[in-house]
């Protein structure tokens, strides 16, 4: 029995979903810590996929329990869409999943101001889910939370307060129409009944859980590198998707945690506005992208690609404190003569020591290559790692090497059953 956090090692959608669900097999209980709808978590079952903004990817499985800690951000049209999708493709969902009393609500305004702060100039390329806002809301210890959904004379007091501000905010500085108060409080009044099956004390939940011998797997959302701590600040998301914020946003206290699973893709991606030392602007990266299908989950923006970052990821493993990694995307290196991996950076023609995330020195970083064969044969049908080419074999000892990581998982194709154990 084991509780462990399982992350994003690179900028998010490295397949994080498919990885969840793979391993969910062996866990009961799969809780989300943080972020919100703005992650995109595909699981592909041999017939039917699936993108997961909030609930855990665990709800594929009948019998793993989903939580939604209380770090998470929720939309409450998007979970009720969300519920209402799962259940409509006949997965039971009430009594399967249950939401923190102290998660933090995404109001209309936060998806309004996202919209308008990225209107404006130096733009981070958001997804637009409210995200920021709603972060600041709660850190500025304004915000209005789940629990609050089960009081209606609690809410509208909350909002009727808020929308004071917001309204001024709006009309004052960005010259825009004040939105409608008793609207919004009409709307989130009648969330009460719908919520209030799933709303539980989910630390108390979790920890009584692990005390009973049962397994946890915090399933985490974006990624080490759109951290806002360790990320490339500013051009990341406002929650902390690292090791770290596993316990925060759940509850869950740092002992309790006995591994970490780092998930690397082969490659490297990433989406919205930000330095990418090893993107490719070319038809290599193009190339990438369309193997690759690489497109947003969630918002369907095509990513940035580029090669394999082994001095990213040797820092991501750090601050994560990665135990334990599946390697997912391989396959989508099949048809290239040639693969670069990244092994350190160049700044002046020295040789950097330590990752910089400051990202006026990143965007100046230079990538320093070596260049591997590729193995140009089709390696989606493999199913272990002795069937896999002397190439691909190379190339996944020599990653690892570089960014001081142990594979465990790899992943040759979208499917549950792409996928072996080394
Ligand atoms: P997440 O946000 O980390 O869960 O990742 P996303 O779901 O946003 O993006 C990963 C994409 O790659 C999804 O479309 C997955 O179905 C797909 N995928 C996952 N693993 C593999 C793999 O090993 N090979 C291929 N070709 N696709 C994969
Ligand atoms: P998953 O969980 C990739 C990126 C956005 C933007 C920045 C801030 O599917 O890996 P936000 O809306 O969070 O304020 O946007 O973070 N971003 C993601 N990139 N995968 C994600 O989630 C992401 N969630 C946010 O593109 O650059
Ligand atoms: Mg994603």
């Amino acid at each position: 029995m084991s509780v462990t956090v399982l992350v994003g090692s690179q900028w998010g959608d490295e397949g994080k979903g498919k990885i969840v669900d793979i391993l969910s097999e062996k866990y009961e209980i799969v809780t989300r810590y943080q972020g919100g709808a703005n992650a995109g978590h595909t699981v592909e079952l041999e017939n039917k996929k699936y993108v997961l903004h909030l609930i855990p990817s665990g709800i594929l499985r009948d019998d793993v329990t989903c939580v939604i800690g209380n770090g998470v951000v929720i939309d409450p049209v998007a979970l009720l869409e969300e519920i209402k999708f799962i259940e409509s493709c006949g997965i039971k969902v009430e009594g399967r999943l249950f939401i923190s009393h102290n998660a933090h609500l995404i109001m209309p305004y936060h998806k309004l101001l996202d919209s308008i702060s990225e209107s404006g100039e130096n733009k981070i390329g958001t997804t637009g889910r409210g995200i920021g806002p709603c972060y600041i809301d709660k850190f500025a210890r304004k915000g209005i939370r789940i629990v609050d959904l089960l009081d209606r004379k609690i809410l509208e007091r909350k909002i009727r307060e808020n929308l004071k501000e917001k309204n001024n905010l709006l009309q004052k500085v960005y010259d825009h129409a004040a939105l409608d108060v008793d609207e919004i409080i009409k709307q989130y009044q009648e969330f009460d009944k719908a919520i209030d099956v799933y709303v539980k004390d989910t630390p108390a939940y979790l920890n009584n859980a692990i005390e009973e011998g049962k397994s946890v797997l915090l399933e985490g959302a974006q990624g080490a590198l759109l951290d806002v701590d360790h990320g490339t600040y500013p051009y990341v998301t406002s929650s902390s998707p690292t090791s770290g914020g596993a316990c925060t946003g759940t509850g869950i206290p740092p002992t309790k945690i006995d591994s970490v699973y780092g998930i690397v893709k082969a490659y490297t991606t990433r989406v919205g506005n930000g330095p990418f030392p090893t993107e490719l602007l070319d038809e290599t990266g193009d190339k990438l992208r369309n193997v690759g299908a690489e497109f947003g989950a969630t918002t369907g923006r095509p990513r940035r690609c580029g090669w394999f970052d082994a001095f990213l990821v040797k820092y991501s493993a750090m601050i994560n404190g990665i135990t334990d990694v599946a390697i997912t995307k391989l396959d989508v290196l099949s048809s290239f003569e040639e693969i670069n991996v990244c092994t350190g950076y160049e700044i002046d023609g020295k040789l950097l020591k330590s990752f910089p995330t400051d990202v006026d020195r990143l965007s100046e970083a230079k990538p320093v290559y070596e260049t591997l064969p590729g193995w140009n044969e089709d390696i989606s049908t493999c199913r272990s790692y002795v069937e896999l080419p002397e190439k691909t074999k190379a190339y996944l000892k020599f990653i690892s090497e570089k960014s001081g990581i142990k594979l465990n998982i790899i992943s040759v194709g979208a499917k549950r059953s792409e996928t072996f154990f080394v």
